[in-house]
C-alpha cells in the first residue's frame, strides 16, 4: 500500500444531500492510513484554476449533516475543452497529486473519464445526482434525501388539498429522468405520475388527466384530494397544463379547483437522510482503498450488476470501470436501459390502480 499519497477530492455539477458525508468519511480513513487530503473548491473550477485547500480532520467535523457541499460545485462547461482539461491536468501536476475523487453526476463522471485517461494519476468517481440518472449504480448520493423532501411536501400538500377539496399538480426535478416522480408519487399516494419516459403527447396527458378528475371527484367515487405528481423534464409544461385542467373543472366539476406547487431546488437542499448518509460514507471508505489497490478510471456503485467490474470489501460496493458506466448512463437517459424499461413497465402496470 502507497503510504503517503496526496488525494485530491471535488464535488461537481447539481450538488446532493450527503456530498458531505463522502468527504468527511474519506478525509478520516486517509488520515488513519497517512495520506494527505487536499480539497478542490467549486469542482472543476477549482480544479483548473488550482484553489486547493488542505483538508484534515478539523475541517470536516460535524459536516454529515449538512445538506450542500462545504467545497462548492460548479458546473464547469470548460472542462470540455482541450484548453479546461490541461489546466486540469497542469493543476494535478504541479500539486503532485496521486489520487483524485471526483464526487458528482454524469456531467462530472464524464470529466473524471476524460482525465483519466490522459494522466498517471488515478481517478476515481462517486455517484451522486438526485436524479438517479447514473448507469449500473441501484442509487447516487442525495436519491434518497430527495425522496423523503418530495414526500413531506407531497404530504402537506395533500393535507390542504383535502381541507379543500383541490386536485394539485406538483413538479419535481428530474431533467431526464422520472424516477424522483415515480419512487415520491408512489409513497404519497399519488393518483397519477408523470414521468419523461412515458411518452405521451399533451392531448393525450390533458384526457387523461381530465378524466382521473371528473372520476375522483364524482359524489360516487368522492375522493376530496387528487395529488398528480409530474416531473421536470415531461413533455408537457407545469402551468399550461394546470391552466387546462382549471377550465376543465369549471366547466365539468365545479366548485372544485387544481393549483400547482413547483417544488424546484427545495428537493436538492436539506440535510441528507440516514440512507444517503451510510452510502456516502462507504463510497468515501471504499475511494481511499480503491486508489490505495491502484484502480483507476472506475466509479463506485451501490448494489451494482456482479457481471461488471470488481467486487471490493464492502459486498454492497462495486467498482465498475467508467467508460461502461457512462455508456449505461446514456442509455438511462435514452430510456434504452433495461433498468428504466423495468421501472417503466411496473410503473404503466400500476397507473390505472393508482387512479382508481
Ligand atoms: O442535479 C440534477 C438536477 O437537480 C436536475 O434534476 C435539474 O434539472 C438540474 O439539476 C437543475 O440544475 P441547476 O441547479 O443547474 O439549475
Amino acid at each position: 500500500m502507497p503510504a503517503g499519497m496526496r488525494i485530491a477530492v471535488l464535488t461537481s455539477g447539481g450538488d446532493a444531500p450527503g456530498m458531505n458525508a463522502t468527504l468527511r468519511t474519506l478525509v478520516k480513513v486517509a488520515v488513519a492510513r497517512q495520506h494527505e487530503v487536499l480539497g478542490v473548491r467549486d469542482g472543476y473550477l477549482g480544479l483548473m484554476g488550482g484553489d486547493l485547500v488542505p483538508l484534515g480532520l478539523r475541517e470536516v467535523d460535524g459536516i454529515t449533516r449538512f445538506g450542500g457541499t462545504i467545497l462548492g460545485s460548479a458546473r464547469a462547461l470548460e472542462m470540455h475543452t482541450p484548453e479546461g482539461r490541461g489546466q486540469a491536468l497542469r493543476t494535478i501536476a504541479e500539486r503532485g497529486i496521486g489520487g483524485l475523487v471526483v464526487v458528482g453526476g454524469n456531467g462530472s463522471l464524464t470529466g473524471a473519464h476524460v482525465l483519466a485517461a490522459e494522466t498517471d494519476c488515478r481517478v476515481i468517481g462517486i455517484p451522486a445526482s438526485i436524479d438517479n440518472d447514473i448507469g449500473h449504480t441501484a442509487s447516487c448520493i442525495g436519491v434518497d434525501t430527495a425522496v423523503n423532501t418530495i414526500v413531506d411536501a407531497c404530504d402537506r400538500i395533500s393535507d390542504t388539498a383535502t381541507a379543500h377539496r383541490r386536485a394539485f399538480v406538483v413538479e419535481v426535478m428530474g431533467r431526464d429522468n422520472g424516477f424522483l416522480a415515480m419512487r415520491a408519487g408512489l409513497a404519497a399516494e399519488a393518483d397519477a405520475i408523470l414521468y419523461p419516459e412515458r411518452r405521451r403527447g399533451p392531448e393525450e396527458t390533458v384526457q387523461d388527466l381530465c378524466a382521473l378528475l371528473k372520476r375522483s371527484f364524482s359524489p360516487d367515487r368522492g375522493k376530496r384530494r387528487v395529488l398528480i405528481v409530474k416531473s421536470e423534464g415531461y413533455a408537457v409544461k407545469t402551468h399550461a397544463l394546470v391552466e387546462q385542467l382549471q377550465a376543465f373543472l369549471r366547466r365539468e366539476v365545479p366548485g372544485v379547483d387544481v393549483r400547482e406547487t413547483v417544488l424546484g431546488h427545495v428537493v436538492r437542499g436539506g440535510s441528507p437522510a440516514q440512507a444517503d448518509r451510510v452510502m456516502a460514507q462507504r463510497f468515501g471508505f471504499g475511494a481511499a482503498l480503491a486508489l490505495e489497490t491502484g484502480a483507476t478510471d472506475v466509479m463506485l456503485s451501490w448494489d451494482g450488476p456482479s457481471s461488471i467490474g470488481a467486487a471490493t470489501v464492502d459486498p454492497r460496493v462495486r467498482l465498475i470501470p467508467l467508460a461502461d458506466v457512462l455508456a449505461e448512463t446514456e442509455r438511462v437517459r435514452t430510456g434504452e436501459s433495461d433498468t428504466i424499461r423495468g421501472r417503466q413497465a411496473l410503473l404503466e402496470r400500476a397507473e390505472k390502480i393508482l387512479a382508481l
